[in-house]
């Protein structure tokens, strides 16, 4: 986390400027030694055995906060080993439980809405992103509602309609981007991946009018609205920094932006000619009979486009550096294409996605060992028992759930840091243990207003989450993704540049974790005529 280092970095700069300053900067550090020790003491002294163990730390605030920010999963395993699963950490001041474990996800992410809250957490930070009155900007009830719509939206006909057009832009994309050029060559796959993610969501989900506005003014402003998402957000979102005040610019010109969209539909008719999700919210009503308000609509269009592009655009650019570490599976999965679609590769449909099982497990696979969400939070509501325990979790914490931790634990998955598309395959000596290779199909199943979703969250794979705050965008996430690897491994051989199986580390210090840059992948073009019709 570079966070603390930018500023304590030029505060100790500016100190060390003037003599007299030494005085001062004498007696902080002697402030800061006797805290020190009274935190140290406290922790060692005074152990509340009805509450969680606490993570030992030297400084007070500080906590955890920078080994947890470096690497999360090695700070949660190393905690886990010396503390089992429930522990609390320090992380900038606020008293952090963690609950690992199957049961742990189930605790957290099927909390009751009375105990545990999301929107008081997440608001702060997401409200001046994606807008007012959508998501975390009110009632959980009327969340569940326009979950609903978004997920009611994601209709067989719209997906099928969607893989033409993320087909077509994929295909667009590697004809002009300058990484692509020739018949071989390297790129940085984080940048180029994010901006192609950018472009295929916003031509199928987010509609035509908008990926037009990405090829000038958009782009821009999604970049300065992501600037919301940055690690000094998570301490003071509402300073008045540049950033933030760029933020809430490119927010009410981006709402601005698709409300006009949304009047120019309606001056023109007001006739759906596409699928696409501004169609589908502005045709949705909530229960006491209102339509969404276009300003709603713009917000949760701007929030479909914040949650989809982080996640979507790092795990396609984990498949591929994934590829490159392993060629044999780009080519199981050309094999695969030709076996089942034909040796001519027809252009794809949507239904033949469901017919490509190593396609699909590529991407389970990526999003075991690399899922974008690290850390799932909620605000303890009232005080809270942990089944099996003493532990009384008081309304003074927050709950840190991972469930990234259980798809990366050895007694559930076989040597759980090798990447094994195959392990999913039945019978593989990899394969899933203890019900984590259980389809979500065939669990008891739960309504919390937005469609029917699995009523445990006992699997150790979750990627989506649980519960009511799961996600709804799994399955447009797995269109697009699939999608863009059918393409992908049309078009190209991938491998790292010096041919090794390594892959890079993940950076996380954003709130979705990516490879860190810079990821740099070799691609060969493959022949023409080796898997296209003529
Ligand atoms: C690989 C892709 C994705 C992954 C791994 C992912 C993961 C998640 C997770 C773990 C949650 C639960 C968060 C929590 O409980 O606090 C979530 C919620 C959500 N996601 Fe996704 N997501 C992905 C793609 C998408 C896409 C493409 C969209 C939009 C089209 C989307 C929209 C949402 C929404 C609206 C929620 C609900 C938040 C709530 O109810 O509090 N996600 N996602
Ligand atoms: C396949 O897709 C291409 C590009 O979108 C299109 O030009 C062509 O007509 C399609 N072929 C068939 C058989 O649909």
């Amino acid at each position: 986390m570079g966070l603390l280092a930018s500023v304590a970095g030029p505060l100790a700069e500016r100190m060390a400027d003037t003599p007299s300053s030494y005085i001062v900067v004498g007696s902080l550090a002697s402030f800061f030694v006797l805290t020190i020790v009274l935190n140290v003491l406290r922790q060692l002294l005074f152990k509340n055995p009805n509450e969680p163990p606490v993570v030992f730390h030297w400084v007070p605030f500080i906590g955890s906060t920078i080994t947890y920010g470096i690497d999360p999963y090695k700070f949660f395993f190393a905690c886990r080993e010396k503390y089992g699963d429930v522990f609390t950490f320090i992380l900038l001041g606020k008293k952090t439980t963690v609950c690992l474990g199957t049961k742990g996800n189930e605790f957290i992410l099927n909390g009751k809405l009375k105990d545990v809250n999301a929107e008081e957490i997440y608001s702060p930070l997401t409200t001046p992103v994606f807008g007012k009155d959508v998501v975390y900007d009110c009632p959980n009830s009327k969340l569940m509602e326009q979950k609903k719509f978004v997920k009611f939206g994601l209709t067989t006909e719209a997906l099928r309609s969607y893989v033409t057009l993320i087909t077509g832009e994929v295909n667009d994309f590697v004809s002009h981007h300058k990484g692509f050029q020739g018949s071989k060559g390297k790129i940085n796959l984080p940048p180029a991946m994010a901006e192609l993610t950018l472009y295929t969501a916003s031509r199928s989900l987010q509609g035509k009018e908008v990926r037009e506005r990405f090829d000038s003014t958009f782009a821009e402003l999604y970049h300065d609205l992501d600037m919301g998402f940055t690690p000094i957000n998570f301490m003071l979102p509402w300073a008045p920094l540049p950033q933030n005040r760029k933020r809430d610019f490119a927010q009410r010109k981006m709402t601005r932006t698709y409300m006009d969209i949304i009047e120019a539909r309606k001056a023109a008719g007001g006739k759906k000619d596409s699928e696409d999700m501004i169609w589908n919210l502005m045709s949705s009503k909530y229960k006491d009979g209102t339509p969404i308000p276009d300003a709603e609509v713009a917000h949760m269009m701007i929030a479909l486009l914040m949650a989809g592009q982080h996640s979507s655009s790092a795990t396609v650019s984990w498949i591929i550096l994934r590829l490159a570490s392993r060629p044999d599976i780009t080519e199981d999965l050309l094999q695969e294409q030709k076996d089942i679609l034909g040796a001519d590769l027809p252009n794809l449909t949507y239904e033949d996605l469901s017919r490509l099982p190593l396609h699909s497990q590529v991407v389970r696979e990526t999003l075991r060992l690399h899922s974008p969400i690290h850390s799932i939070m909620r605000k303890v509501k009232s005080p809270l028992q942990v089944e099996g325990t003493n532990y009384i979790i008081p309304t003074s914490h927050v709950l840190l759930a991972a469930p990234g931790v259980t798809s990366k634990q050895s007694e559930f998955f076989p040597d759980p840091a090798h990447w094994e598309p195959h392990r999913w395959d039945a019978g593989h000596a990899l394969a899933p243990q203890g019900g984590a290779g259980k389809v979500d199909e065939e669990e008891e199943k739960v309504d919390y207003g937005y469609g029917l979703v699995s009523k445990g969250a006992g699997s150790p794979y979750l990627p989506f989450g649980a519960g009511r705050h799961r996600c709804i965008g799994e399955q447009f996430a797995y269109v697009q993704l699939q999608t863009i690897l059918v393409a992908m491994v049309r078009l190209f051989r991938f491998r790292n540049p010096d041919g090794s199986d390594k892959v890079v580390g993940t950076d996380y210090s954003s709130l979705f974790s990516r490879p860190l840059d810079s990821a740099v992948v070799e691609w060969e073009r493959r022949e023409k005529g080796e898997n296209e019709k003529e």
